[in-house]
């Protein structure tokens, strides 16, 4: 999903070359986010102009583009205070191309340049009401509208300041953006803006700051949004707090994500909907029009805990790959803090006062989208058992669609790797509405979903940069496994039961460790299947998840056709799949539907299929129904899929790089899916 990166140096000498350098780093750090083209905006050499390049394809190409244009002497001079800003674009309006790139301009004069995140709904009303005015649109996006709205403000209102203006323009429209504007009218001013979709603002100063917030600024008034015709102009707020830092020297970045800014600085502010962060003369101030009952004073200055490496690929050729291998610590990671395996305990300190209310609840919804749907899936079972009460997983575009019936003491968990997906924040909305308790499942600090749930669990996982979700999913499945446990804690009867669980656990990161030594195997096998059209996976019961997710990985990294099949819905029509040549993977474990499985294997081989069969360790019977097998370490039925999935997630990955696919970035998919 598109990304944004504007750096603004303020009293600290930059020169335009060194200013671009820092562009295109930021702009490769979001490249895991998913993009098909870039741009990047910075001031002409004698500063009067604004220049920009605008390639279609990746980062790299971008790079050389600018290489190539800015090559003069006089970009290496250096600036005491600048301001530029980048992107990378996930088409949505118009096709990806240089002239759909960003960043759009207001004019020829390229007056108002600005890159923008998310979709504007009304951006037809908004580009009648402008071209009316006279001004012409050179891309088919909804962005350029923006550029040409704060351009009409400027020249209706001249006496505004460059934050009026962009507050003005954002009232008028309707949708999900984060936005940074940039005007060669403001010289060193950079003003940007979110509704839905995320930005943050980060600081580096040379010193340590004197304030860990800053204060909001509120305007006296709002109108309704969307009102073109008119274009309503609000009154002007008179208030002059603000961040002002101790020393003059300071630097901003504004970003789409941490990972952006984490090697320059760990201090951020993440921006909430419909906050207005401008920086003047190098002071940042952070405005809202609308202040309701609720609002705090100011925004905090959060200190990252993120390290550099940990969003470094280090030995690994892809993302993706360190990710998987990472599994043993990141589920330990996911459990420290939590699960005391001397006393038996579990604590879940983000949801542990809301406790009693969940276990007064009527239901538990889980929603989520993809992967992480996948991970509601795969504990679905273990939750019904050990809490005993109704559970309903939803993919979370369908849960919308349905206008699903949803009441005060229902429990939604929503879970999301990024915290950013728009169907899921959609449907925690809907159902934060309607009074059900909202639990966040996520792995990103700061995220939308993290703050608009009641309580929830960061499953710790680490940054996944991956498009492709590997180790998210195996602690979200960890996380909803823990809950079970804290749920079941005082029931006598489930006690047994839960020491053999927490047992297992215990075991989970040495057991990871052994599925990954069937690397090289895994690969061999991927020569065998990687240039067949199709892969049909099939398990059942705590299996069934990892036919999903497996399928899945499959699809999304090889652009295989893959299909998770419900081994118990076989004969109701997939077998006619099933002939000598088609190829089927099969998993079959010493769990209480293994007969059940047996049956399905047994069909498969008499339709001639030759299937991969994941099996237990030195499980001879069911090893004799194929010559290929994957052995994995005996566990508790409702954590094998943790260790069945890591196989899926090594074969798709090995068949990615046979097939000469981009691993970490596949073709139209994005990391972190800001629209509906
Ligand atoms: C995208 C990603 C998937 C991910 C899904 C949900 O489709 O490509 O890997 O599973 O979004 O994302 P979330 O951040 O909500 O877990």
């Amino acid at each position: 999903m598109c990304g944004i990166f504007a750096y603004l140096n303020y009293l600290t000498p930059k020169s335009r070359l060194e200013v671009l350098d820092l562009l295109v780093t930021g702009l490769k750090r979001l490249e895991y986010r998913g993009y098909d083209s870039t741009g990047v905006a910075i001031d002409s050499p004698d500063s009067k102009n604004i220049v920009m390049v605008k390639r279609t394809g990746k980062v790299k190409v971008l790079e050389d583009a600018i290489k190539e244009h800015f090559s003069g002497g006089e970009y290496s001079e250096p600036v005491m205070t600048h301001i530029g800003i980048a992107h990378t674009r996930w088409a949505t309006h118009g096709v990806p191309c240089e002239r759909n790139s960003h960043p759009h301009r207001s004019d020829e004069g390229n007056g108002f340049v600005v890159v923008h995140n998310g979709i504007i709904t009304n951006y037809n009303d908004v580009k009648t009401f402008l071209a009316k005015r006279g001004y012409e649109f050179e891309s088919d996006t909804d962005t350029e509208v923006f550029a040409k709205l704060v351009h009409h403000l400027w020249k209706t209102h001249p006496t505004y300041s460059f934050r009026e203006l962009v507050e003005q323009a954002i009232l008028q429209v309707e949708g999900a953006f984060a936005i940074a504007v940039k005007s060669k009218h403001f010289p060193g001013e950079c003003v940007a803006s979110r509704r839905s979709s995320p930005l943050l603002v980060a600081i580096k100063t040379k010193s340590r700051l004197a304030t860990d917030h800053i204060p909001i600024l509120y305007g006296k008034e709002i109108r309704p949004h969307g009102q073109t015709r008119e274009l309503p102009v609000l009154p002007r707020s008179d208030s002059t707090s603000e961040f002002m830092p101790e020393e003059k020297e300071v630097e901003y970045f504004f970003a789409s994500d941490a990972s952006a800014v984490i090697e320059h600085t760990n201090r951020v502010i993440y921006l909430e909907d419909d906050d207005v962060a401008a920086v003047r003369d190098g002071t940042l101030s952070i405005h809202r029009l609308k202040k309701s009952l609720d609002d705090p004073h100011a925004r905090e200055i959060t200190t990252l805990k993120m390290e550099i490496q940990q969003i470094m690929k280090g030995n690994y050729d892809y993302f993706m790959q360190k990710e998987i291998f990472e599994q043993p610590d990141s589920v330990v990671n996911t459990m420290r803090g939590r699960v005391r395996f001397d006393g038996n305990a579990i604590v879940l300190g983000g949801i542990k006062d809301y406790i009693p209310e969940i276990k007064r609840c009527r239901r538990l919804m889980l929603i989520g989208c993809g992967t992480s749907y996948h991970s509601a899936v795969a504990t679905r079972q273990l939750l019904e058992e050990l809490t005993e009460l109704p559970v309903i997983v939803e993919l979370a575009s369908d849960f919308l669609d349905r206008n699903t019936p949803i009441f005060r003491d229902d429990v939604c968990f929503f879970i999301s790797q990024s915290g950013e997906t728009a169907d899921t924040l959609m449907a925690l909305r809907y159902c934060k509405q309607r009074g059900a308790l909202i639990v966040g499942i996520t792995n990103t600090v700061g995220s939308s979903i993290c703050r608009e749930s009641h309580c929830g669990v960061h499953i710790n996982a680490g940054p996944e940069i991956g498009v492709a979700s590997t180790k998210a999913y195996t602690s979200q499945f960890i996380s909803l496994v823990m809950f079970a446990l804290v749920m079941s804690e005082d029931r006598l009867s489930l006690q047994q039961r839960r020491l053999e669980i927490l047992q297992a656990l215990s075991n989970l990161a040495d057991q990871i460790r052994k599925v990954l030594k069937l690397d090289s195997k895994v690969q061999e096998l991927a020569k065998d299947l990687y240039q067949h059209k199709s892969l049909l996976i099939m398990g059942r019961g705590y299996n069934f998840a990892t036919c999903l997710e497996g399928a899945l990985k499959v699809k999304e990294l090889t652009y295989m056709h893959s299909e998770g099949i419900m081994a118990g819905e076989l004969k109701h029509g997939p077998l006619a799949l099933v002939d000598d040549s088609m190829p089927v993977l099969m998993i079959v474990l010493r769990d209480p539907v293994y007969v059940k499985c047996m049956n399905a294997l047994q069909q498969v081989t008499s339709r001639k299929g030759c299937p991969v069969i994941i099996c237990e360790e030195g499980d001879e019977e069911t090893k004799a129904f194929s010559s290929r097998h994957l052995e994995i370490p005996r566990t508790v039925d409702c954590l094998q899929g943790i260790l069945t999935v890591i196989p899926m997630q090594l074969l798709s990955y090995h068949i990615a790089v046979l097939r000469g696919c981009d691993v970490d970035c596949p073709r139209n998919l994005a990391k972190s899916v800001t629209v509906e």
